[in-house]
């Protein structure tokens, strides 16, 4: 199939490869003239495990090409895809104007007819309000589904490639019939389409991830009572998880959700309850939550120190929001560093792929190390914030050299209670003993 997708952002440029892969002639068009010019030239602007392999083996068989040409994109295209930013407005709600305005173009090129898919995260209704872009400007026949993604970073290949479902928003036989041909190869496991009018299927996505929040947010708060009440999370975690309702995964408590994703799409869904006149309290109290989890870690600091960290320096390890990216956006890093340099301490980080974002944003007022140990240098303590794997068996002996106390306070619970006590470790974590 002829494909256009609109934005090479993570999801753009995640949706077009592994389009191209199974076979479909794609078209990938951004207004960066910088951006475009580079991934012409086989360069790949994220990071992302797997993705560049097929990124160059599409472009390298002529199915994935780029260019900044609207009309070019969308000429041959049977379905378009839009994967365009939709960042929290003034108010926290979802700010449309990016997808509303690329409607507008493509309602002034189009000659046939054509499916608009909106993959972004959009409120509930923007699904009617893209469909009267389209009325207010063209008579050709056009349908506007919602197909929201639910890929995460740093496996999102493999979402893509083998999701749990598909989701599809769409009242018209003939988009159906065109997205049931374009989606079967990613399904072939049994894995269901699930079809659904515009409208749920936006509330889907929201559902989706303010769900995963909250049951992240419930576990921090159960970790941060098994502390006080002498509990130990894990063996909670484990009891309730076994228990298919609940289920296993997404259990782990931490220092709080960040990404780009559920901090925006919780705060977007309560505001788009409110603006309804329903007061969707849980969300609110996720959030809530949430603020001040990205922080324990300086709180548990706070208490070590007796409330004074000034002068005291500290080794990060971790900074993009999870393993596997080099995202840093809504990172509980970037909060615990402005914490510490606010009470005077100093730090030294260690990320295996998020040092240069978060130099972009914080300068110089950290130190960045070019390995893990050697943030360890002259450390008072150890924070860790991202459970990257080379995090998780570090050479203790090393450590112990460079390190001046034997103090870890790890937001991700990477190391057994047992072997830190025999290592002599003064070692906190998040909802276990001391
Ligand atoms: C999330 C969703 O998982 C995807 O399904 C969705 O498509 C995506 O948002 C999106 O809307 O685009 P992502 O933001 O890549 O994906 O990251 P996750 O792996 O879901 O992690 C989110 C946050 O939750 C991270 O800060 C992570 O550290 C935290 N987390 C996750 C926990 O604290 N505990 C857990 O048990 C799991």
């Amino acid at each position: 199939m002829k494909i256009a997708v609109i934005g090479t952002g993570y999801v753009g440029l995640v949706t077009g490869t592994c389009l191209a892969e199974t076979g479909n002639d794609v078209i990938c068009v951004d207004v960066n003239e910088a951006k475009v010019l580079k991934m012409q030239n086989g360069e790949i602007p994220i990071y992302e495990p797997g993705l560049d392999i097929l990124f160059h083996r599409n472009i390298a068989q002529g199915r994935l090409v780029f260019t900044t040409d609207l009309a070019v994109a969308i000429k041959d295209a049977q379905i378009i895809f839009m994967a365009l930013p939709t960042p929290p407005g003034g108010d926290g709600a979802a700010d449309l104007s990016y997808i509303l305005g690329a409607a507008k173009d493509i309602s002034k090129l189009v000659t046939e007819y054509k499916v608009i898919i909106n993959k972004s995260t959009v409120p509930v209704g923007t699904a009617d309000k893209v469909q009267a872009v389209f009325t207010e400007n063209t008579s050709v026949e056009i349908d506007v589904v919602s197909n929201p993604e639910f890929l995460r970073e740093g496996v999102a290949v493999d979402d893509f490639m083998k999701p749990d479902r598909v989701v599809i928003g769409t009242r018209s036989e003939r988009a159906k019939k065109l997205l049931l041909e374009l989606y079967g190869p990613y399904v072939r496991q049994g894995n269901p389409i699930l079809f659904m009018d515009e409208r749920s299927s936006e509330l889907t996505k929201y559902a989706a991830n303010s769900f995963l929040a909250t049951k992240i947010t419930f576990m921090n708060e159960v970790a941060n009572l098994c502390e006080i009440v002498g509990a130990d999370v894990d063996a909670v975690r484990k009891g309730i998880g076994s228990d298919d309702r609940i289920g296993k995964r997404f259990l782990f408590p931490g220092i709080g959700y960040g990404g780009s994703c559920f901090p925006k799409d919780v705060q977007a869904l309560a505001k788009a309850a409110d603006e309804h006149n329903y007061d969707f309290q849980i969300l609110r109290a996720v959030m809530n939550v949430n603020e001040k989890q990205k922080v324990v870690l300086v709180d548990k600091l706070l208490k070590y120190y007796k409330n004074d960290l000034k002068g005291k320096h500290f080794a990060l390890w971790g900074l993009a929001f999870k393993p596997e990216t080099d995202d840093i956006r809504e990172a509980p890093a970037l909060y615990i560093i402005n914490e510490l340099l606010k009470h005077g301490a100093t730090v030294a980080a260690f990320d295996p792929e998020g040092v240069n974002n978060v130099k972009a944003v914080v300068g110089d007022k950290i130190q960045y190390s070019s390995n893990q140990y050697e943030a360890l240098e002259g450390a008072d303590a150890l924070l860790i914030a991202t459970e990257w794997s080379v995090f998780r068996n570090p050479d203790f002996d090393r450590m112990e050299q460079t390190l001046t106390n034997k103090v870890i306070f790890d937001g991700r619970n990477l190391y057994d209670l047992e072997k830190m006590i025999d290592l002599g470790y003064y070692y906190n974590s998040i909802g276990r003993k001391l």
